[in-house]
């Protein structure tokens, strides 16, 4: 089995390769990544000298280099996690995420249907369902909740969602897709809400919480998702959509608070800056589909997946020391300085 895992040198991509080369020590990892801000090889250097896994450095936009990607190593599957996932940069600059988000998802395709391929699947998220209310905690995002997006993000997520879609029913292209909540855990870029209040928290730095940190997300550990895709490429039936999350329900500033005293530093770094334009309010999966059909159910609770994650953030300073002090503190300064 040979897969072509786009992304593999972001969050949840690197996590699904090392996934994938430690379960199938006889499947091909092939990973396409352009290595954007948010790309690091130095994840994937534990991997790289295994003869099971390629890295191939190009653009999931070019034809060119996809078409010949896929002539070469003719792969079974492609797992499409490529992709802007920054809500914050979408609201700044969206045209990237339509190019990447969609573009680059029709490429993957056309490549697909060109060479053949077994499975194209697509690592969506639950952005693509908008928000729920705060005050109905009884709704659940479930596969046939209407697309109804908030950001440039979500929208460019759910046009691609629609294009795969499309494909499958025109083209008869085997596709599945699944929709995750949030993930935390090792390798997530400092810019996302956990690893930034864990990396401002040590340098007892401020801690900007947006709005009044009310928000609601549904956590789930980076390990459990990447079993969950693992099932759907394998088991999931071609054509459908798979929820995935674990009922792990979390106001921001509880989260915050949470790292706070895990890491012995004051709630008075805690510091309330102007909302996000847009903000979703609560995000929550109904994952019953891809329990009764693959039999997925998360084993990490949140409890436990913190804690592992701040430990990992205090054992590998190695990796996000050099992010947090490159090119990233250009964008912290313009997202965060005067807010
Ligand atoms: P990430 O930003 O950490 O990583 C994205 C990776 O894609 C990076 O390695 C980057 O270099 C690569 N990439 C970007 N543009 C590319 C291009 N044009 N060609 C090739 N590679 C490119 O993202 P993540 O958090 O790991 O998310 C992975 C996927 O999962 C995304 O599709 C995202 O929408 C989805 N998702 C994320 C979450 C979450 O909580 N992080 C939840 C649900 C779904
Ligand atoms: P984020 O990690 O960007 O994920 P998403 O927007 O895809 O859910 O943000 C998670 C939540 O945390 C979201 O409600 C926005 C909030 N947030 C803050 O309050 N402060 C921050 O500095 C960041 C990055 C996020």
């Amino acid at each position: 089995m040979t897969i072509i895992v786009t992304g593999g040198a972001g969050f949840i991509g690197s996590n699904f390769v090392f996934h994938m080369l430690n379960k199938y020590p006889d499947y091909r990892i092939i990973c396409l990544d352009c290595l954007t801000y948010a790309g690091n090889l130095s994840t994937l250097e534990p991997v790289m000298d295994n003869p099971n896994f390629r890295f191939v450095k190009e653009s999931i936009t070019d034809r060119a280099a996809v078409e010949k990607l896929f002539e070469e190593e003719h792969p079974d599957m492609v797992v499409n996690f490529a992709a802007e996932s920054h809500v914050d940069r979408s609201i700044e600059n969206p045209q990237v995420f339509l190019d990447t988000n969609i573009i680059g998802t029709s490429v993957l395709m056309d490549a697909c249907r060109k060479y053949g391929i077994k499975r194209y699947h697509q690592v969506s998220t639950d952005e693509v369902y908008g928000d729920l209310p705060l005050d109905r905690p009884d709704l659940f995002f479930t596969e046939t909740t209407p697309i109804h997006t908030s950001s440039p993000y979500s929208s460019s997520k759910a046009g691609a969602d629609l294009l795969v879609l499309a494909y499958h029913r025109t083209y008869g292209l085997p596709v599945t897709i699944s929709r995750c909540s949030n993930n935390y855990g090792p390798y997530h870029f400092p810019e996302k809400l956990i690893p930034l209040m864990i990396i401002n928290a040590l340098h007892d730095k401020p801690l900007p919480v947006y709005g009044e940190g009310l928000n609601v997300r549904d956590w789930l550990y980076v390990e459990d998702h990447c079993k969950a895709i693992d099932l759907v490429i394998h088991n999931g039936r071609v054509g459908e959509v798979y929820n995935i999350g674990g009922h792990n329900e979390m106001r921001n500033i509880d989260i915050v608070k949470l790292i706070c005293k895990e890491l012995g530093k004051p709630e008075s770094l805690i510091t309330y800056v102007t909302d996000r334009k847009g903000h979703d309010m609560r995000y929550a999966i109904d994952p019953t589909k891809i329990h009764n059909e693959l039999g997925w159910l998360p084993e990490t609770m949140f409890a436990d997946g913190i804690k592992k994650t701040i430990k990992w953030y205090l054992d590998n300073e190695s990796w996000w020391e050099p992010i947090v002090s490159g090119e990233y503190q250009n964008y912290y300064e313009k997202m965060y300085a005067n807010r």
